[in-house]
């Protein structure tokens, strides 16, 4: 029975408690399914693009066809080979065991042909399964250790001597994955019901799309491709039978669950790409508005503080803070590091800032009043996720910033700070990295304040981050002059990016951005390491950019742009001191002058403009780097 126990609208607030890398979708319901789920792996190809392929159930007739290659290509042959059917399972992948061919695409079907299954994530034990089923006559067509999960719930299926009912189907599904050690968001059809999907999670995401007289399942809500307007997020280790009008839970170890239904929030997670060529472009220009949204509503004029209290801590309680940890991974790691500087220069706390990868298995020996906060766009990193609970499981306070309403992080926090992007779709992140640098402006005030930051001080930070919008729009206008910039410099295959104190982090994300969609090399460093070896590098096919915005080192970073020079260096200036760099820069960017604590965000834009369009002049695919997918959601 379809229990809505409670449903909840997103309104705006960090719901407390209540709250591969491939993308799966599922459809069960009276319309044709192939159209639909070839819609929502388009919209999920940003978790992978190796190769996609689907299983549809007509009757007791299970249909498969697979590819390697985009979703387009699937679609192609879809068109040549039309099956319909009402039911149907979906897959886009992003390569772990097995290389990138039609064999290892998914869906896998079991050898004996009754079920057919799509899965995200690793099963770390497939070996040792594999080799069980092989003596128990099981064959495999594929490297993946996916196959041995479709093959294992066949197994236990034909174990059952009792009628053929849904829950035999259910209860197959479940003791396999009772053997299962690893990672997986699966869903699984079976030849003898045809109006059903068993799906289940643990570790990797997967959402039930509750329509009208249909049900989705997929990794994302965009998945469901705009036609379910509730979402059941599964938790890990349950499993759920759902058929057009019904859904059933259970744990992996039969305890009934009565689950939430939640209203999802079309407007953020709107995915088009509204006349852009890229979307990496298109959450590019969206800066000033994703700014405006990350800043709305978390600000005290009066007090001149920020307001947030999605982080669920009394001031009492922030004040027992001793220090902060923040872990992510990737382009949310660098945000982490101007988090870094924007809290211990404003709100005077120590930070230390791990990878997630790391922290999880390292043990770091952490002081009880550490707070401890993570990263995460998606909300859904598998390591970030880890890190988190590892946190948890340790007694740790801990809070999140994250820009995926409903997502694993932000349900198992105690408490956080939505972005409010809007979604980002375009694999290189863009606009996420600055508003999780402006909300981590804003905690550096609010911490502040309850700290040493006068209110003069506070004040004028305040002025600063409401002009961020309007400023980020300032930047924005120099896109053309950038384009023929990167033009001049997109022939080179190494670059270094130099900056200092939170431009550190800006020079880590430039590079980052120039590396993941151009392939070009690229190696940040804070400029005054430069001469202790990245000097080597210097020459006149290895040009270099200059983050020079920061009033407290201007003259160092000067001298730093003349060494370059010196050794025939081309040097790219982005700089609110152009007259500064007329002398050391062969190219300058001049950027308007802001406060100081804006830096991060505002010197950050033109670095994602100089590699989208470096990207653009090599002709790369922007939106889809090669071996790239934007939510990890394996180790
Ligand atoms: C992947 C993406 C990066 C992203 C990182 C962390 O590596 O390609 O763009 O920065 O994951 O993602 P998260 O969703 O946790 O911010």
């Amino acid at each position: 029975m379809l229990c809505f126990v409670k449903v909840i609208q997103f309104i705006g607030i960090w719901l407390q408690k209540i709250f591969t890398m491939c993308g799966i979708t599922g459809y069960v319901g009276y319309k044709n399914a192939s159209p639909i789920l070839l819609e929502g792996l388009r919209k999920l190809e940003y978790r992978g693009y190796d190769s996609a392929g689907l299983a549809l159930l007509n009757g007791s007739q299970l249909y498969l066809e697979k590819r390697k290659g985009r979703v387009s290509v699937l679609a192609d042959e879809m068109q040549k080979h039309p099956f319909r059917a009402q039911t149907g399972i979906s897959h886009t992948r992003w390569a772990t065991h097995g290389e990138v061919t039609d064999a290892n695409a998914h869906p896998h079907l079991s050898s004996d042909g009754n079920f057919a299954l799509v899965h995200n994530g690793i099963i770390e034990n497939y070996e040792s399964i594999k080799k069980f089923l092989s003596a128990e006559g099981y064959s495999f067509s594929s490297q993946t250790d996916s196959e041995v999960l479709a093959n294992l719930i066949a197994y236990h299926y034909a174990r059952r001597t009792d009628e053929k009912c849904e829950s035999r189907f259910l209860e197959a599904v479940r003791k396999a994955l009772m053997h299962v050690e690893g990672t997986y968001g699966i869903a699984v059809l079976c030849r003898f019901f045809p109006k059903q999907i068993v799906a289940a999670r643990k570790g990797s995401p997967l959402l039930i799309g509750v329509g009208k007289d249909e049900m989705l399942v997929s990794s994302d809500v965009l998945g469901f491709a705009g036609r379910a307007k509730n979402v059941i997020y599964l938790e890990d280790s349950q499993v759920a039978s759902i058929a057009p009008e019904n859904c059933d839970i259970v744990t992996i170890g039969n305890k009934q669950i009565d689950f939430v239904v939640s209203k999802i929030d079309w407007e953020l997670e709107n995915a088009d790409l509204a006349g852009a060529s890229h979307y990496m472009e298109k959450e590019i220009f969206e800066q000033p508005k994703a700014l405006e949204n990350a800043i709305r509503g978390r600000i005290s004029d009066d007090l001149s503080t920020a307001q947030l209290g999605g982080i669920n801590m009394t001031p009492n309680e922030l004040r027992q803070i001793d220090r902060i940890l923040f872990c992510a991974c990737g382009t949310a790691w660098h945000a982490c590091l101007a988090a870094e500087h924007l809290i211990e220069k404003y709100a005077r706390i120590p930070v230390e800032v791990e990878y997630a990868s790391e922290f999880r298995y390292r043990n770091a020996p952490l002081d009880k009043s550490t707070l401890v906060f993570v990263i995460s766009q998606s909300g859904e990193t598998i390591d970030t996720l880890e890190a988190l609970r590892e946190s948890k499981r340790k007694g740790f306070k801990t809070l999140a910033i994250t820009n995926s309403v409903g997502s694993t992080i932000s349900r198992e926090s105690d408490g956080g700070l939505y972005q409010y992007a809007g979604k980002e779709i375009g694999v290189a992140s863009t606009k996420a990295f600055t508003s999780q640098v402006a909300i981590s402006l804003l905690l550096a005030l609010y911490i502040g304040r309850m700290r040493d930051l006068s209110f003069a001080e506070g004040r004028e930070i305040v002025k600063a981050v409401k002009s961020l919008p309007a400023m980020a729009e300032e930047v924005l206008k120099l896109a053309p002059k950038i384009q023929e910039i990167a033009k001049k410099y997109a022939k080179f295959d190494d670059f270094l990016f130099l900056g200092r104190l939170s431009e550190f982090p800006v020079a880590l994300e430039g590079a980052l951005k120039l590396k993941e969609i151009s392939y070009i090399h690229a190696e940040a460093y804070p400029a005054g390491e430069m001469k202790h070896g990245p000097i080597a590098l210097v020459c006149p096919e290895c040009p270099t950019v200059v983050f020079a915005n920061t009033d407290d080192v201007l003259p160092k970073i000067i001298s730093n742009a003349q060494e370059i020079k010196a050794r025939k260096g081309p040097v790219i200036a982005i700089t609110n001191s152009p007259e500064d760099f007329e002398k050391s820069a062969d190219d300058i960017i001049p950027l308007p002058k802001v406060h100081e604590a804006l830096c991060p965000i505002i010197s950050t834009i033109p670095a994602q403009l100089l590699a989208y369009y470096i990207a653009l002049e090599r002709g790369c695919d922007v939106d889809k780097p090669r071996n790239l997918a934007k939510a990890v959601t394996v180790e």
